[in-house]
């Protein structure tokens, strides 16, 4: 149970990764100022996460279980719950899909956004009118950075994600009234299961219904693009913990909050020009025809902002 003064933190999807590593950090805390309730849908994946929590399991973190697809699990969860007392929501819980979206069933996108987007809806209907009732309260959600730019063959999953954040923008407005905040993380990639688990299922996938021109893009321009990005730019689950763990202290919380300094130039293009042209060209050149340099101009762009620049991230807000 939490000490008196200490902020209760829920998060969802625990098992690995990113919740994981912000359980781990915030229940780690040297001032011991949270009480964090680490979820998972399946208690049987809890070893890694108290492994990694070592003395702090039993003391300032617990295990709940939890599947944001359940309005069952979700209520039984946060009825659980001495009060029914949460500080901190951090909506973790994630899952990707990548392919030509003509070769995607509509159930398996459905599957998606029932994770991404409803699950964060479950779990704010629950907890947000005790926070507005209490008059204080953050919400969190480990958004993208494709929640705020598309990127060929992940169009549902930045549907998904774009979804979230302006779910939780046009939140944001109304919770100001009641000293409830809002923040959005939004990291690039990030070296975790979740792109071994897209890749496992895309070399499985046979993408039936997508023409041979399109499947050929998607494998040989994509897909290669894409392990490059991660190796070149990936950041560890530790680092967004750090930047989470970073808004959650900040005594005014910033809605927006890019991870990776790296993406600061191709965020910023977006709000450059009203069009948008100028971002879809350039994805458009990025994957077609620089996608054979890639690794080079990534090796450049990591040079380049070596330093002071990567210390800088600029939100767009
Ligand atoms: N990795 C990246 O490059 C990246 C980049 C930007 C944003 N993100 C976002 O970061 C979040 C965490 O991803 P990650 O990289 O840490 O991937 P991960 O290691 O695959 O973790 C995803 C977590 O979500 C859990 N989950 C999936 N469906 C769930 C459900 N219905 N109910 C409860 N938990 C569920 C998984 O649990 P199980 O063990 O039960 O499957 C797992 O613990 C996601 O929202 C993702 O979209 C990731």
């Amino acid at each position: 149970m939490a000490a008196e003064g200490q902020r209760v933190v829920l998060i969802t999807g625990c098992s690995s990764g990113i919740g994981l590593a912000i359980a781990v950090m915030l229940a780690r805390d040297e001032r011991k100022r949270y009480y964090v309730l680490a979820t998972m849908r399946d208690l049987k994946r809890k070893d890694k996460l108290v492994e990694a929590a070592g003395d702090a399991y039993g003391k300032t973190l617990s295990l709940l279980t939890l599947d944001v697809c359940s309005d069952e699990s979700v209520k039984q969860c946060v009825n659980s719950i001495k009060d029914r007392h949460i500080d901190i929501l951090i909506n973790n819980a994630g899952v990707g899909l990548v392919g030509p979206v003509e070769a995607i069933s509509l159930d398996n996108m459905k599957q998606v956004f029932e994770t991404n987007f409803f699950g964060v809806v479950r779990m704010i209907k629950e907890v947000m009118p005790d926070m507005k009732r209490r008059r204080s309260g953050h919400i969190m959600v480990i958004s993208s950075v494709l929640g705020l730019h598309g990127v060929a063959f992940n169009d549902v999953y930045s549907a998904s994600k774009f979804a979230t954040e302006g779910l939780c923008e046009a939140l944001a407005i109304q919770l100001l009234q009641f000293n409830v905040k809002v923040s959005m993380i939004e990291p690039g990639p990030v070296n975790t299961e979740f792109e071994l688990k897209l890749m496992t299922e895309v070399s499985k996938k046979e993408f039936a219904g997508a023409d041979p021109e399109t499947l050929h893009h998607f494998r040989t321009c994509y897909l290669p693009t894409q392990v490059n990005l991660f190796k070149g730019l990936g950041q560890t689950p530790e680092d967004i913990a750090k930047v989470t763990k970073k808004v959650i202290e900040s005594p005014r919380p910033p809605f927006r909050n890019l991870t990776n300094p790296l993406y600061t130039p191709i965020v910023a293009l977006k709000y450059a020009d009203e069009t948008r042209s100028l971002s879809v060209h350039t994805f458009y050149h990025m994957l077609y025809n620089l996608g054979g340099v890639m690794h080079v101009s990534v090796r450049i762009m990591k040079f380049l902002s070596f330093g002071w620049l990567r210390r800088r991230a600029i939100s767009p807000t």
